[in-house]
């Protein structure tokens, strides 16, 4: 796979979740950021919403899951139709035996990582994962400042992915504009969310091509 965008929904109109995904066409994917008020000091949409939106877009749903207890709710969030699902290994309990779940029920199954959690302590169960993501803000909202302090993060994290061979992605999510992506590209990601980048764009299908090209230079 070469460099793909996924936009955040969160920064869409919800009243519009079907319009806004036909405005970004050229995405890759949706990315649908869920927040349940523990994990994160902010509440937004769950299962069913995804569900909705799934049978609609044309593209596949990228589920980010920043809730408590991943462990009973995940598995949900492939039943309601998403194609990749991320959960934050600080709230998994058991963290192998989900991913193992996710992917045993037909999903792409990917681990999150706050900007204080280091990769290192889990480099043994990235055969177990489709997709790292690590987050360049702390999360809970769009619209915040790209932490530079993530970069060398992303960098080992492309390093123990290439040590254990295995095609995983590794997504980056926080902040990424066209100011910031080539960063990230440089450190080794491959999938960037964008939000207030793609919807605060005039154009935002045009925002996608553009984040695309500088991510891929
Ligand atoms: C933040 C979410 C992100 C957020 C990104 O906690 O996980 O996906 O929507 O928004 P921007 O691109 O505006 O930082
Ligand atoms: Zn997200």
């Amino acid at each position: 796979m070469g460099i793909q965008i996924t936009p955040s929904m969160l920064a869409s109109d919800f009243a519009n979740l079907e319009a806004e995904a036909a405005r970004i066409s050229g995405a890759d994917w949706l990315h649908m950021d869920v927040m349940d008020n523990h994990f994160v000091p902010n509440l937004t949409l769950g299962a069913p919403v995804i569900e909705a939106l799934a049978k609609v877009a044309s593209q596949p749903i990228d589920a980010h899951l920043m809730i408590e207890d991943p462990d009973r709710w995940a598995p949900a969030y492939v039943e309601a139709g998403a194609s990749s699902v991320t959960f934050h290994v600080e709230a998994a309990a058991a963290p192998v035996r989900l991913a193992r779940e996710i992917r045993a029920k037909g999903a792409r199954a990917s681990m999150a990582l706050k900007p204080a959690t280091p990769i290192e302590p889990y480099a043994d169960m990235l055969p177990e994962l489709d997709m790292v993501l690590i987050m360049t803000v702390e999360p809970g909202f769009g619209g915040q400042k790209f932490l530079d302090l993530c970069l060398p993060k992303i960098r080992r994290t492309r390093e123990l992915i290439k040590r254990h061979g295995g095609d995983i992605w590794l997504q980056v999510d926080g902040g990424v504009s066209v100011e910031t992506i080539e960063r990230c590209a440089d450190a080794g990601a491959d999938v960037f969310v964008a939000g207030s980048a793609v919807f605060g764009a005039d154009d935002p299908d045009d925002m996608v091509s553009r984040l695309r090209a500088l991510g891929a230079s």
